[in-house]
């Protein structure tokens, strides 16, 4: 084999994206539309603004997802407690598991089952939101991208080692390290955190990596 692997887990991109979503604001055209309407047409104004705003929502979140849109610094405020029920939600643990039995489906298919794998393939993974989850994080002190990401703040939860693992990944990672195929790691964290970074993904289920490639302080 002479192939290389690559996955990006898109599901990543939400929590740790960097773009400016000021102008598509659907909230305001919504607002502007209601103020001109009388009293009983507001309510339902409003009562629709909510389903809309909703479904605007979860359309912007599922294309930020399969990669249309990109190069955003924070989620659009009015769509911030919306990623916030959906990162905490059993759904996206479902999403997650739906795409980890597709890439376990595609080595069946493809290059690796276990017998045909030859040590010469690899394959990279993120780690924020992708192997450790920093959901915890924006549980605390976080906003769910709703303000740009403080990276002291972030940092010194880092150093606390207690990231857990992101639903079903320490599975995909060990089916695919068992494969014989070298996992690469490759993260925007930087290099002093490097221990700290180790140890949590250790506690968290994560070893036999072949390298582990960080940003220089
Ligand atoms: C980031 O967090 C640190 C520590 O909590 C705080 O001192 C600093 O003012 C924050 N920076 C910004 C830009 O909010």
């Amino acid at each position: 084999m002479d192939r290389s692997i690559f996955l990006s887990l898109a599901l990543a991109s939400l929590l740790v994206g960097v773009v400016s979503a000021r102008d598509w604001n659907i909230l305001n055209q919504l607002k502007a539309l209601g103020s001109s309407s009388s009293s009983g047409q507001n309510a339902i104004v409003s009562s629709g603004l909510s389903t809309n705003l909703k479904r605007y929502c979860e359309s912007w979140r599922f294309n930020v997802e399969v990669h249309n849109i990109r190069n955003f610094d924070v989620v659009p405020q009015e769509c911030v407690s919306h990623v916030q029920n959906y990162m905490t939600s059993s759904q996206y643990g479902d999403d997650v598991e739906r795409t980890v039995d597709e890439v376990i489906l595609h080595f069946g298919s493809m290059c690796c089952s276990k017998s045909k794998c030859d040590g010469m393939d690899a394959w990279i993974f993120d780690i924020d939101d992708t192997l450790l989850s920093t959901i915890p994080y924006h549980k605390s002190n976080g906003f769910f991208g709703g303000e740009k990401l403080n990276s002291t703040k972030f940092e010194d939860w880092i150093r606390k080692r207690k990231a857990p693992s992101v639903p079903h990944m320490v599975k995909l990672y060990h089916e695919i390290r068992e494969r014989g195929i070298k996992i690469f790691l490759i993260s925007s964290r930087k290099e002093y955190l490097r221990y700290a970074t180790v140890d949590n993904l250790i506690q968290a289920g994560y070893y036999g990596w072949s390298n582990l490639i960080l940003r220089y302080n």
